[in-house]
């Protein structure tokens, strides 16, 4: 619950003892009680992204050049591929849609993308969502008109053109704010958002320089950025780098849950770079760490075996937990990991993670991971069940590949 929603109820109280008398200040009370319940039910946090949001944004696949063809293409690749029946829901534009502010401050959207509400519309009619992108800053990092001194005017536009989710990505705002006051500055966005009555989801990207995991859920962010880019290069990913910002976010789980998420960046599956075992294994340990589902490559491409690993429903029903607990790392052993997630109805989900240049051996002991009786093992990638095991769970694992296993 956002401390807007506390100060709210705790307000309903009071004003309802102390009008209680007569009829004439009960219906006020009433009134006042109905206002402050649409007000928090707007407030951020509460009832979105009650479990990691899923979708595709464009910034791996198309970077700077991105049209609005290009959207329109993911759109129709999602609706028909089996990625909007797999959870995928939010189509977000990021960076260098913007054009130029018009003499009252408003910001246009620049040629390539010729009618936004049009697209909004687009995007909607296919049952997805349409997510946006911005910086505090007075530029985005492509170098595009940001936010700083037009928050409600861009906040009033996006609610006109049907925006649900906004980035909002730090770049130029070091030029303007000093690090003190980065709370404050995504603060300002939030309330702005609040202020147009449309439920938006809201998503920090400020690198994890301010370790917004402790001041984000406060201001109302549903999920932060907790690194740099996954990835230098648009198209592109590095396993090294990539496994470096996974691997890093252990630690960090006693901070994610409903509504409010800590985000590893978007999922390069697609990309050059990753064959199909590290594709794999983006695909577990960001589902083991509870984090936002983003692909972020050109659907259009994608192979057979790419596809079903970005829509595989057992290792996306991991991400999708409704205890939307993140997991953690119990052991390593050189370049092989152990991951588990809790999961709802006492299940858990291990992810045996191997780095290294060679196949290895893994093993998990179940009573390390509080387990003190035999346990049922199902394979999620192979999608079958192993069988019952006594005290652990043992296997050979591919050079930087996975095997995930859910107990119980
Ligand atoms: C930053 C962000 C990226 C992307 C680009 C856009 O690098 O971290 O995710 O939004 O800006 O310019």
């Amino acid at each position: 619950m956002s401390r807007i929603q506390r100060n709210s109820s705790t307000v309903v109280l009071h004003e309802s003892n102390w009008m209680a008398s007569t009829a004439r200040h009960m219906m006020a009370s009433l009134g006042l009680a109905i206002l402050l319940m649409v007000g928090s039910a707007k407030a951020k946090g509460s009832g979105l992204a009650t479990t990691p949001p899923m979708g595709w944004n464009t910034w791996y696949a198309f970077g700077c050049h991105v049209t609005e063809a290009d959207v329109k293409v993911a759109v129709d690749a999602m609706a028909s591929n089996g990625m909007k029946a797999a959870g995928y829901e939010y189509v977000n534009l990021d960076d260098c849609w913007q054009g130029k502010r018009d003499a009252k401050g408003y910001i246009h959207s620049n040629g390539r993308f010729p009618d936004m509400k049009g697209l909004g519309d687009y995007i909607h009619s296919h049952g997805f969502k349409f997510g946006i992108y911005s910086s505090p800053g007075p530029k985005t990092c492509g170098g595009y008109p940001g936010s700083y001194g037009y928050e409600e005017r861009d906040a009033e536009t996006y609610a006109q053109w049907g925006v649900d989710f906004l980035k909002y990505d730090w770049c130029s705002a070091r030029e303007v704010y000093k690090p003190s006051q980065i709370e404050a500055a995504y603060e300002k966005m939030e309330r702005a958002i609040l202020r147009t009555g449309r439920p938006m989801i809201y998503s920090l990207c400020e690198y994890g320089m301010e370790a917004p995991w402790i001041w984000g859920p406060k201001i109302g962010a549903n999920l932060w950025r907790t690194t740099g880019d996954v990835s230098n290069k648009i198209g592109f990913e590095e396993y090294e780098r990539m496994m470096f910002v996974g691997f890093g976010q252990d630690g960090l789980q006693q901070y994610a849950g409903p509504s409010h998420w800590n985000d590893p960046d978007f999922l390069q599956i697609g990309n050059r770079g990753l064959n199909l075992n590290e594709a794999r294994t983006q695909m577990t340990l960001w589902c083991l760490l509870a984090a936002p589902l983003f692909s972020s490559t050109d659907l259009a491409k994608l192979t057979p075996a790419q596809l079903a690993i970005l829509t595989n429903p057992e290792v996306i029903e991991v991400d999708q937990d409704r205890e939307g607990i993140q997991g953690h790392r119990v052991s390593q052993l050189g370049p092989v990991q152990v991951w588990v997630k809790p999961l709802s109805d006492g299940r858990m989900a291990v992810g045996l993670i191997n780095s290294g240049e060679s196949p290895l051996p893994a093993s998990v002991n179940f009573s390390k991971i509080g387990f003190s009786h035999p346990v049922h093992v199902r394979d999620l990638w192979e999608r079958k069940n192993l069988g019952l095991f006594e005290n652990s769970f043992k296997a050979v694992v591919p050079r930087h590949g996975v095997v995930m296993i859910e107990i119980h």
